[in-house]
């Protein structure tokens, strides 16, 4: 029996078909790219958490992705241990910004953006915003000019959800210091500047008020970190 070329051409299609809807569709319908970030001042508890959010929302269905700033892969991971390492005290805050700026231009290429285009949620303990904080109000450099430079790395990505972990510096500080939590350069700045980036923070906070929510970090981790579930998941479901 002949078989028509136009048979083999619909079989071809049909194939085809098949492919797409158990492979592709399935990934754009049940799967939600959102780009989640941590925020806050030293000792504010964002490390602590992240891990109970990531088994939470994973327990719940989502693929999650957690990942630092500044680090997250060898590049940026070896970037902070020359920005982070207590000998490097002469560093200019010009430097800083831009080797920052370095590390995230990396992780952004290689994880984050990665990650959200197979519909992953990527949650990322600090991301620019700590830029806008430190280097921006804390190092009170321009802050036009280093926001050119936090959209020049990040290509224009911008978080979904940003979550200030709110916290007085002294008590987060304290909290530092008290259970014996990394101190690095930054770490080691004056009060007074710790105390401009949270100022910062906050303003950020009221010139986005729809990105960004605000925890209250001096409370119970239990209340801290339920506060956090319930952020993420009303804004899932929106
Ligand atoms: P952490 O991982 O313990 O939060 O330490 C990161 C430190 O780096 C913290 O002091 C904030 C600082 N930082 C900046 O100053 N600018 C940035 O852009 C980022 C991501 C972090």
């Amino acid at each position: 029996m002949r078989i028509h070329l136009s048979t083999y051409l619909l079989i071809y299609l049909f194939t085809c078909l098949l492919v797409y809807l158990f492979t592709c569709l399935p990934i754009s319908l049940y799967t939600c790219p959102m780009f989640i970030t941590l925020e806050g001042p030293e000792g504010s508890g964002k490390t602590s958490h992240i891990p109970h959010l990531v088994a939470y929302l994973r327990k719940q269905g989502f693929t999650v992705f957690p990942t630092r700033e500044p680090g997250g892969t060898i590049i940026s991971e070896q970037i902070r241990d020359i920005l982070h390492d207590l000998k490097n005290a002469e560093m200019h805050p010009r430097t800083e910004t831009l080797l920052y700026q370095a590390a995230r231009a990396q992780i952004v290429e290689q994880v984050i953006q990665p990650r959200l285009a197979v519909g992953e949620i990527v949650i990322s303990d600090r991301y620019y915003d700590s830029t806008i904080a430190y280097q921006g109000y804390g190092h009170q450099q321009n802050l036009d000019e280093v926001r050119a430079l936090v959209k020049y790395a990040t290509g224009g990505l911008t978080p979904d959800l940003t979550i200030l972990l709110d916290l007085e510096v002294e008590v987060g500080l304290q909290r530092k210091t008290q259970n014996a939590l990394e101190w690095n350069r930054m770490d080691a700045l004056t009060v007074d500047f710790h105390k401009r980036v949270r100022a910062g923070y906050l303003e950020m906070v009221k010139q986005e008020p729809k990105r960004w929510a605000v925890i209250d970090s001096n409370q119970k981790w239990e209340n801290v970190q339920s506060e956090l579930k319930r952020v993420i998941i009303a804004r899932l479901k929106k």
